[in-house]
């Protein structure tokens, strides 16, 4: 077969637009087939010159007219009801899980390893759950902190007016009333509302809570859950820290600190310049501590019998630290930027 034919044959039989396109390149591309002719012209004896050019741009004319045709076809394959069933689909662009969606799921999946069960209580509750209950009733300036929306709905008699739940720490009473009597495991995973807004803070943001209530239960149980989950969560070698801090609902209480998986808890990165993640090689996440007499006996659990720890953090800060996770603003995880969102 000539070379012309062959051409030809090659270009209505491409398979779909991909392949049209690979022999468009091939032929018509600058470093294409036609070209490499028309550069051969300048080496021929002068007689041949005339006749090879005319020849060449009748191949090319030939050529871009077959394409062109093959290109309408491939186009058109709805409208004249042939399909190829071999040419490559349209992706759809399929979408994935939200991020913030995934670290809860890593997160229960972590604390269901070791016996938490999770639950989910109201994020519009009465009063009462998220403060009275747990040891901040009216007008106590703790409260303060806890930059709470309240709805604008009638009060119920005892417990109090409706608000956004600032924390997840509602479901500790709502917990002890619903198990009854210890043992308690439990994991609560729900959106907290706060009037506050910043690199480090949203307006809404999504708290998970643990709380776990038995006997003889102490501050070295917290602290090995604590540091199970920084292992499961950042990987082996990731630490914790806790440091003295002040609850109404617990006593001692504490704020936990995860070590930088940047920096491994160095403070330093390599080349001994500061890590860019964190301050000092640690990063806060939230609060824990020992359970306060006063919120057991609120859930109708004897403090005497019992003892209890609890620990409430938000999800999305926990995530942000993650390694290979790269965000430098946790508002950006309310955003619709896809660039954010495909991580
Ligand atoms: N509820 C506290 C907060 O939102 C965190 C916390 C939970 C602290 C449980 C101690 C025990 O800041």
């Amino acid at each position: 077969m000539n070379f012309k034919n062959n051409a030809i044959a090659l270009i209505t039989g491409a398979g779909g637009r991909e392949e049209l396109e690979e022999l468009r390149v091939k032929y018509l591309g600058r470093k294409g087939e036609i070209n490499r002719m028309l550069a051969e012209i300048p080496k021929m004896a002068a007689e041949e010159k005339t006749g090879a050019g005319e020849a060449i741009n009748d191949l090319k004319r030939v050529i871009e007219e077959a394409i062109s045709a093959k290109g309408g076809e491939i186009l058109s394959v709805g409208d004249s009801g042939w399909t190829d069933l071999t040419a490559p689909g349209i992706d759809p662009g399929l979408g994935n899980v939200h991020p913030v969606t995934k670290a809860v799921d890593e997160i229960t999946g972590i604390f269901e390893k070791i016996g938490f069960t999770r639950v989910r209580y109201p994020t519009v509750d009465w009063d009462w759950y998220p403060f009275g209950a747990v040891n901040m009733e009216h007008d106590h300036p703790a409260r303060d902190e806890f930059e709470t929306f309240f709805v604008d709905a009638p009060a119920h008699p005892k417990l109090g007016k409706m608000v956004l739940t600032p924390h997840t720490s509602n479901g500790q009473v709502r917990e002890m009333e619903r198990v009854g009597s210890p043992p308690i495991r439990m994991l609560n995973i729900a959106p907290c509302f706060r009037r506050q807004q910043d690199v480090t803070h949203l307006v809404s943001f999504i708290q998970f809570e643990g709380l776990v209530v038995d006997k003889g239960i102490s501050i070295a149980h917290l602290k090995g859950v604590i540091d199970y989950f920084a292992g499961e969560f950042y990987g082996p070698g990731a630490k914790s820290r806790l440091r003295p801090f002040h609850f109404q609902f617990t006593e001692p209480s504490l704020e936990v600190d995860f070590s930088c998986p940047n920096c491994k808890g160095t403070g330093k990165i390599i080349g001994g310049d500061r890590c860019r993640f964190c301050k000092s090689g640690w990063h806060e996440v939230g609060g824990a501590g020992m359970v306060h007499p006063a919120v057991l006996r609120n859930g109708g659990i004897d403090p005497e019998k019992y003892t209890g720890f609890a620990f409430g953090w938000g999800v999305e800060r926990t995530y942000a630290m993650k390694p290979g996770v790269k965000i430098d603003d946790i508002r950006l995880l309310n955003s619709t930027d896809l660039r954010v969102l495909k991580q």
